[in-house]
């Protein structure tokens, strides 16, 4: 071989080497989410990854996977688990099955007011509780996103809560879901956020409940031109990280993530307030009316179920039991 070849095939794999040694020197952190990227659940995670890049940018390397691009949250959260992906945001009902704590929040009207229920997930005691079991959980909650109000949607106006009766409805998973639905009078129709718009397309179900920006983001509006305001659910988006990568980390790479996540929340309750408003204007112009129903009727028609649920549920006692004397404190 020529000193030429020799010292080219040298250099080559010296490049390799190199490539792989530089590549190998950054930790890439997955970040998972279902929702579109002008969403403050995105927006939220930007500022989480301009955070950590902006700290420790040579040791990881942030990527965001939107729109479920890795799968629907459920599955997500088992890769959250073996620390394939490292943090994602799933709301609680979608944690239902895998910790039956976290059915707390679809208790239907567990809070009396949108800022009661903002006020106690961001509560560092609240998320601390949640996350107690973090070790056989293998995830752990470290923020909380708003997910505003959820709301019956159909191709029918809701007016009153006699209408819902008979009628489909897509639900989150978890069996609290449907007995809610059941108490409504209605049948639930659990699947994954993903499925909902050809569903309501094809008639499968007549409406769904949300808040007002799967009437945009995920285009609902243009099939359910009726969204009625009864509020009866307030259900968040936690950020949760995986437990094994947490426990690789050092103290202070630990606390740069457990920082990111405060930042990631904070950008997220800015953004959500005004993306409300802005949806609200869009949905209307898509052909969706409002309706501002007795949200008392679906409350009342409802409230016999908590003690049921706390029955078939144990584990959620505990935090109900905080929920409500906090909802009730900051009442008066
Ligand atoms: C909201 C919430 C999501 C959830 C979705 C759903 O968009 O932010 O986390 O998956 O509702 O109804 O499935």
């Amino acid at each position: 071989m020529s000193i030429k070849k020799i010292l080219g095939t040298a250099l080559a794999v010296a490049s390799i080497l190199g490539f792989a040694a530089s590549a190998e020197a950054k930790t890439t952190v997955r970040i998972s989410h279902t929702q579109i990227e002008t969403h403050p659940d995105h927006i939220g995670f930007v500022a989480f990854k301009n955070f950590v890049e902006s700290k420790a940018g040579d040791k990881y390397d942030v990527r965001i996977f939107p729109n479920s691009s890795l799968g629907a949250n459920e599955k997500v959260l088992e890769l959250v688990k073996m620390n394939s992906v490292q943090f994602l945001s799933v709301s609680t009902a979608n944690i239902e099955s895998f910790n039956k704590k976290y059915a707390v929040f679809s208790v239907p009207f567990l809070f009396t007011s949108e800022s009661n229920f903002e006020k106690f997930i961001t509560d560092p005691e609240v998320l601390a509780e949640l996350g107690s079991d973090a070790q056989k959980d293998g995830f752990r909650p470290l923020g909380a996103f708003t997910a505003g109000t959820r709301n019956f949607y159909s191709k029918t106006p809701i007016n009153t809560v006699d209408d819902l009766k008979g009628k489909k409805f897509r639900v989150q998973a978890g069996p609290t879901n449907v007995k809610m639905m059941e108490a409504f009078g209605a049948a639930a129709t659990p699947m994954s956020f993903g499925e909902v718009y050809s569903a309501l397309q094809q008639g499968v179900i007549d409406g769904a409940e949300n808040n007002e920006l799967a009437l945009t983001d995920q285009k609902h509006g243009e099939v359910c031109k009726y969204f009625s305001y009864d509020g009866h659910q307030m259900c968040p988006d936690l950020i949760v990280a995986s437990e094994k990568f947490l426990s690789k980390l050092s103290d202070e790479d630990r606390k740069l993530f457990e920082d990111a996540a405060k930042e990631a929340q904070k950008a997220e309750f800015e953004a959500w307030h005004k993306r409300i408003a802005e949806a609200k204007e869009q949905a209307k112009k898509m052909g969706v009316t409002f309706i501002d129903v007795d949200a008392n009727a679906f409350r009342e028609k409802v409230l016999p179920l908590h003690q049921q649920l706390l029955n078939e549920n144990p584990a959620m006692k505990a935090m109900y039991e905080k929920a409500s004397a906090f909802d009730a404190s900051n009442n008066k």
